[in-house]
């Protein structure tokens, strides 16, 4: 086998490994997957044929993924947090929903999400306990077509970190089911509920991606935030967040998630709650 070795990627057949890869994906009976597939592997010989990866390198990438995998659990998804700090989740989002339409922007869903919530009737808490020394807030505004005409009767779930940075779902010292809720909106379109300042946070650094973040020298802060999922029939479902003013983490998203038209004040009322103004715009 003179020579051999000295081929770099060129098969029996004389093809590239590339276009082996492509080849053999001819009977594919999808072609939207055959597609994606033929695309993926073409760029990512082309990076590992530009940074020449070492063995150690291609070994350390497989174990870094099979961690990811293992600190997957029905609670936690390891792998959508790669993709968040990695900026893909905000690329398919920037692709999926370009707002020209004059919807809302949207941003990353997040991993922490709890299912259909408790309904609140209108102006209710979404506290389950009281939280002192946090200013409480009241969110409020309308949800709208496209048009500026209400929806009523749509399904606004919301959640937020405690005080302390943690989702309920992170900590087992909050009651299940804190600081997050749903509600429908009435025959205007208006929607609103009291809840305290949102803070910001680090995001979970306990597992692979934190190891990845800490390697790289990566700030693990989210800007203070509130999120939101809007559903009506009829309409896209909506999922966004609300990002504080003067957070000093907005330019420094380690998920790439805010959006300028997505930040507001909370300004302090004379009744001791700040307020929070925000109409939804649904596609
Ligand atoms: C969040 O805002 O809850 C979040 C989003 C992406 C990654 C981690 C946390
Ligand atoms: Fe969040």
């Amino acid at each position: 086998m003179a020579g051999a070795g000295r081929s770099r990627g060129i098969g029996m057949s004389g093809a590239s490994l590339e276009d082996q890869v492509a080849s053999s994906l001819a009977a594919c009976p999808n072609p939207r997957l055959a597609h994606v597939i033929t695309r993926m592997v073409s760029h990512l010989h082309q990076a590992i044929r530009e940074v020449q990866l070492t063995q150690e390198e291609w070994e350390e990438g497989i174990r870094f993924l099979t961690d990811t995998g293992k600190k997957c659990d029905a609670s936690r998804q390891e792998f959508i947090l790669l993709s968040d700090v990695l900026g893909a989740s905000m690329l398919v989002d920037q692709i999926n929903h370009s707002g020209d339409d004059g919807s809302t922007q949207t941003t990353v869903f997040g991993p922490f999400y709890d299912g259909l919530q408790r309904v609140i009737p209108h102006g209710g808490t979404i506290l389950l306990r009281p939280e002192p020394g946090v200013d409480p807030l009241m969110v409020q505004g309308k949800i709208l077509d496209t048009a500026g005409q209400p929806i009523r009767n749509a399904l606004i779930e919301v959640w937020q970190t405690a005080p302390n940075g943690l989702y309920d779902v992170q900590d087992p010292q909050q009651p299940r089911g804190h600081l997050r809720a749903s509600l429908n909106s009435r025959d205007d379109g208006s929607y609103a509920f009291e809840t305290v300042m949102p803070v910001c946070y680090p995001i979970p650094m306990d597992g692979p991606v934190g190891g990845l973040l800490r390697a790289l020298g990566r700030s693990p802060w989210r800007p203070a935030h509130i999120h939101f999922m809007i559903t009506a029939p009829g309409h896209r479902r909506l999922v966004t967040h609300l990002f504080l003013a003067d957070d000093p983490h907005l330019q420094s998203d380690a998920v790439f998630g805010v959006k300028d038209a997505l930040i507001r004040n909370a300004d302090m009322q004379s009744d001791g709650k700040r307020l929070m103004l925000a109409d939804f715009y649904l596609g």
